[in-house]
């Protein structure tokens, strides 16, 4: 009985309990998958779709990404479309969705695909790791759902189920492994279909991806662990009563499930400070165009400090006149993986434009094509704290109110 088994006892030692597991997991994904415009019903999805779906999802929300992938895809269909694009056109396609680089390396890897390999993708996590922005998840999760590879892409949602289902801490040094053993297994004869009787059970999708190897659901095998952890197996509150797997918990089957899978407490972001000028005349505003490689790279901003520790002498230069001459009109706070950033900003109005700032990285644009433009999330935080600037552009995030504007 349940309150007999001893917390750490691994329930899943046997092969015939990895294959009830993975029969188990897939009759309940058959039915309760959640439903994301990136996954495919009746095949395997195309290698390109999967690389962008996956580059999409590494930094940024199911939900979210759900809801821009279709332009995405709609305005680069093909890996050929990407790779011949200019990166300006894939930065345009990424405005507000953060982590730039993600976008510049997605580009890459098209084209690397294109160039080196001829157009077809790797077909194996170490070979898609060759690829500029595809770590070993997101390898891992290329490997399985495009070419039905036998490995599961480990996040932190995972990692936390797994703890839980092999009852230790998720920093324990043999969890990887025994992750990866139920991938393995996954993909043998016997632990094929699931076996619910469909009048019983009506699946959503009885015959999900009837691929050439129908034996293999290597793609859905982690796709299903993926919505568990999202859907069931929740940080604070797992609902182990309706775990389709509870029973192979080692954690959640001895009414644990809460004890385990606690990520360390994250240590608090080191805040940055710094100081960015709005330069305006007549009805344009002045970007700089940062460096290509690093934090936004190769993005338009205001000038601005605080995201390097020098700055080029032409945003040098411009935070000066701006704490000089400029009026303070709010404060600007924008997270980043590593760090917080807090800017001061001042509205900076010319009345005439200096002819040295028209520049290779420094450009004038009109106020009416910011829209137009790739500007990360943070440009439009900076220009929303001016009212006129930003009509289209306003940051999707709360700004802190200006202060008082005098004009100059
Ligand atoms: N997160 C990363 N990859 C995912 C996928 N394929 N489906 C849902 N969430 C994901």
């Amino acid at each position: 009985m349940a309150e007999q088994r001893k917390v750490g006892a691994s329930l899943l030692t046997t092969a015939a309990e990895r294959r009830q597991f993975r029969r188990s997991l897939l009759a309940w994904y058959d039915r309760n998958d959640r439903t994301l415009p990136w996954r495919k019903r009746s095949a395997p999805q195309a290698a390109y779709k999967v690389l962008v779906s996956e580059i999409l999802l590494q930094q940024t929300r199911a939900s979210v990404v759900a809801a821009r992938y279709g332009d995405f895809v709609r305005r680069f269909p093909s890996l050929k479309a990407l790779a011949e694009a200019d990166l300006d056109q894939v930065l345009t396609a990424w405005a507000g969705l953060g982590y730039y680089a993600r976008g510049r390396n997605l580009h890459r890897a098209a084209q690397q695909v294109r160039e080196d390999y001829g157009g077809r993708f790797p077909r194996t996590p170490e070979g898609l790791q060759t690829l500029p922005g595809v770590g070993r998840y997101t390898a891992a999760a290329i490997a399985a759902i495009a070419f039905e590879h036998p490995v599961v892409p480990v996040d932190g949602n995972i990692l936390r189920l797994a703890a839980r289902l092999f009852a230790c801490s998720r920093e324990s040094p043999l969890l990887m492994e025994q992750i990866q053993s139920l991938a393995v297994l996954s993909s043998t004869k016997q632990a094929t279909r699931p076996t619910t009787n469909p009048a019983t059970h009506p699946t959503k999708h009885p015959t999900k991806h009837p691929t050439k190897h129908p034996t293999k659901r290597n793609g859905d095998f982690a796709q299903a662990l993926m919505d568990l952890g999202a859907l069931i197996c929740l940080p604070a509150n797992p609902r182990c009563a309706a775990c389709p797997v509870a029973k192979f918990c080692a954690a959640g089957s001895v009414g644990k499930g809460a004890d385990y899978g606690a990520r360390a407490k994250p240590k608090p972001r080191p805040v940055r400070r710094g100081v960015a000028v709005l330069v305006r005349q007549g009805k344009r505003v002045l970007l700089v165009r940062r460096p290509a490689d690093g934090l936004l790279g190769g993005m338009r901003l205001p000038p601005m400090t605080g995201l390097d520790k020098t700055s080029t002498p032409e945003v040098a230069q411009w935070i000066t006149r701006g704490k000089k001459y400029g009026i303070p009109c709010g404060t600007v706070e924008h997270t980043f993986t590593h760090f917080r950033l807090v800017l001061r900003v001042f509205d900076l109005r010319l009345t005439t434009r200096p002819k040295t700032t028209q520049g290779k990285n420094t450009n004038w644009i009109a106020t009416n094509r910011l829209t137009e433009i790739a500007l990360p999330s943070l440009g439009r935080k900076v220009l929303g704290c001016t009212n006129g600037i930003t009509n289209g552009v306003q940051p999707k995030g709360r700004k802190k109110k200006p202060k008082s504007r005098k004009k100059q």
